[in-house]
């Protein structure tokens, strides 16, 4: 039997969920969408087993596996909804914007016995899962350091930032909620928990906004430096993560779709590149891993507990860079 998936929210990236959780073929998608037009379109062109424009009628329909992909503040109060049904959820990243029924969250899906995990969707990629298992069997030594650099052109991806969640912080916009928690939530993958941070950010280019579209970050990870650049709006669409061992450096480059290593002083890359990773099929992997853990196969990617933790560092970086000082981020 499929599994009965329900994706709430219908936008940029409902749309490609509803898209790869049918492309696993494993799953049979229903959709539930507020914009009523939309619903209906989105219903038609992918057939879905469903199409309802309320979170209650959608729910009542009974799903096994909710995925969550509305704007952040709703983030909690739905995912709250569809364990009480019974059903797991997927929650798209952020996790939320402040921890409002996030203890109730969790205390709700120990107590349904139902998986809760979040959509921070490098996890699924090939290259940096292999560069991560390469660094845990000590390919460069103990981790000294890790630095990003990221940037892109927001405005090329998303033509409609200024209307979009994007517009404000408090639905979940702006660089460091959009777009460094993915690489803030990667990192602490590879390295572990950010201990303290400082950050300075700012609203450099971006029109019609005035979130922050240019971040800068220092952090410990406990006795790991790190350094995190990121914007929207330069040219290149470049997102490299390297770890500097003690006896090595390991580098994960989104844009390449490759990891690559050098342990030798002054030699050369040795290239691990991951080919045929378009960008769909990098959800395609993340919903066939969350199908995983469903059916018991495997531990979910990113479970609540690694998300909350990179919810308490997107919140200090947002304190420090408001207050000028080191921060430690703290769960709540
Ligand atoms: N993992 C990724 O790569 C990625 C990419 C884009 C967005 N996101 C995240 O996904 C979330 C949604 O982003 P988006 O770009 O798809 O936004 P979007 O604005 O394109 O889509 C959101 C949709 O939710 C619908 N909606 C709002 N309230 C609703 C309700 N009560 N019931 C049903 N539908 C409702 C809206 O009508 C809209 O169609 C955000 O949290 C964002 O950060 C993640």
């Amino acid at each position: 039997m499929p599994h009965r998936v329900l994706v709430i929210g219908a936008g940029s990236i409902g749309e490609r969920h509803i898209r790869c959780f049918l492309a696993t073929r494993r799953a049979q998608v229903a959709v539930c969408e507020v914009n009523a037009q939309l619903c209906q379109n989105i219903a038609e062109r992918y057939r879905a087993a469903g199409a309802f424009t309320s979170l209650e009628e959608g729910l009542d329909a009974g799903a096994d596996l909710v995925v969550i992909c509305t704007p952040a503040p709703l983030h909690i109060p739905m995912a709250r909804a569809a364990v009480r049904t019974g059903a797991h959820v997927f929650i798209e990243k952020p996790l939320s914007t402040n921890w409002d029924g996030i203890a109730e969250l969790e205390a709700e899906v120990q107590a349904r016995q139902v998986l809760a995990g979040v959509a921070y969707v490098y996890r699924a990629h090939p290259a940096l899962a292999a560069m991560r298992e390469a660094i845990q069997d000590g390919r460069i030594g103990d981790p000294v350091e890790v630095v990003a650099q990221c940037g892109q052109h927001f405005p090329l991806y998303r033509p409609a930032y200024r209307n979009i969640y994007y517009n404000s912080r408090a639905t979940g916009g702006g660089a460091v909620q959009d777009a460094l928690t993915h690489i803030i939530n990667a990192a602490e993958w590879l390295v572990g928990p950010v201990t303290r941070l400082v950050a300075d950010l700012d609203h450099l280019v971006l029109e019609g906004v005035t979130v922050e579209d240019t971040v800068h970050v220092l952090t410990r990870h406990g006795n790991v430096m790190g350094s995190y650049s990121l914007n929207q709006h330069q040219a290149p669409n470049e997102t490299t993560l390297t770890v500097i061992g003690t006896r090595g450096t390991a580098r994960f480059e989104v844009h390449e779709s490759r990891w690559r290593w050098m342990n030798a002083p002054g030699s050369t890359w040795i290239d691990e590149p991951i080919p045929g990773m378009a960008r769909d099929t990098l959800f395609v992997l993340q919903a066939d891993a969350f199908l995983d853990a469903v059916d018991g196969q495997s531990p979910l990617l990113c479970p609540l507990a690694n998300a909350r933790q990179t919810l308490a560092v997107n919140l200090a970086i947002l304190q420090s860079a408001e207050q000028g000082t080191w921060v430690t981020p703290t769960l709540g």
